[in-house]
């Protein structure tokens, strides 16, 4: 639980680096960099887009949960908090992890594959803005479970959420006026599914009961089939089981 673990980004740690065994080419990445051709088949960024909402629509679930126990002073029980406390480890265990591979592997992708690549200095510098944001909102949801009645925490935790709310909507909006253009005309594909892997390799089993059926909420059901058929097949049926207690879970905490 969050008072005593070292957290999801601790559980991470060194392992998001490139494998061992792998040789990194010069570019240091742990593949080599085939630069898309004219003709070649743009990077499919769909599920890119798609995690991008779910982070989105996660963390204004989290502001505005803060913001009914800040300002409402809603009950909130024990056992409410501690179901919070899975469903926010698992969404800051995912944002920690989407920054990481992006500023570790596919900004430097991006950047051996484009000749005239656009600055992505500043998308850097926002993730490391977001990270102690982060860290604040994982201790307030620690201090909750502890009691759930805490003004601190409820005040600390509906501070950060709506702050990283906020800060993700500009952040994510730019990342991908500027970065995805520049990612389908320059990336390959190949080298697109090098990074999408990548990004999915730490990616704890325990968590997919939350992080595949929280995806894919907001998808229209008709596009369901369609998305879900682009994702690992044990991700289709980690939303086959789990999809309903992952509702029942989710009306719990928020209601
Ligand atoms: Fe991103």
């Amino acid at each position: 639980m969050p008072p005593t673990s070292p957290g999801p980004d601790q559980e991470q740690g060194s392992s998001e680096r490139p494998e061992q065994g792998l040789d990194p080419g010069p570019t240091g990445l742990p593949f080599p960099v085939r630069p898309r051709r004219p003709g070649d088949p743009e990077p499919d960024l769909e599920l890119y887009h798609l995690a991008h909402r779910a982070l989105l629509r996660e963390a204004g679930e989290l502001a505005d949960l803060g913001r009914k126990l800040a300002e409402e002073g809603i009950p909130y029980t024990t056992g409410q908090a501690r179901t919070l406390a899975v469903f926010a480890r698992v969404f800051v265990g995912d944002l920690r992890r989407h920054h990481r591979t992006e500023d570790e592997i596919g900004w430097p992708l991006l950047a051996a594959s484009a000749p005239d690549c656009p600055d992505l200095t500043p998308l850097t510098w926002e993730h490391a803005q977001a990270a102690p944001v982060i860290d604040a909102l994982w201790s307030a949801v620690g201090r909750l479970v502890d009691d759930p009645d805490s003004t601190s925490a409820r005040d600390d935790l509906a501070d950060n959420a709506h702050r990283l709310s906020q800060m993700l909507e500009t952040h994510i909006a730019e990342e991908e006026r500027v970065a995805f253009p520049a990612i389908r005309a320059h990336v390959s594909a190949e080298n697109f599914n090098q990074w999408d892997k990548l990004s999915d390799r730490d990616l704890p089993l325990r968590d997919l009961w939350v992080l595949v059926p929280s995806t894919v909420r907001s998808v229209d059901p008709a596009d369901l089939g369609r998305i879900t058929a682009k994702a690992p097949r044990l991700y289709r049926v980690a939303l086959r089981l789990f999809r309903g207690h992952y509702n029942r879970r989710h009306r719990l905490v928020f209601g």
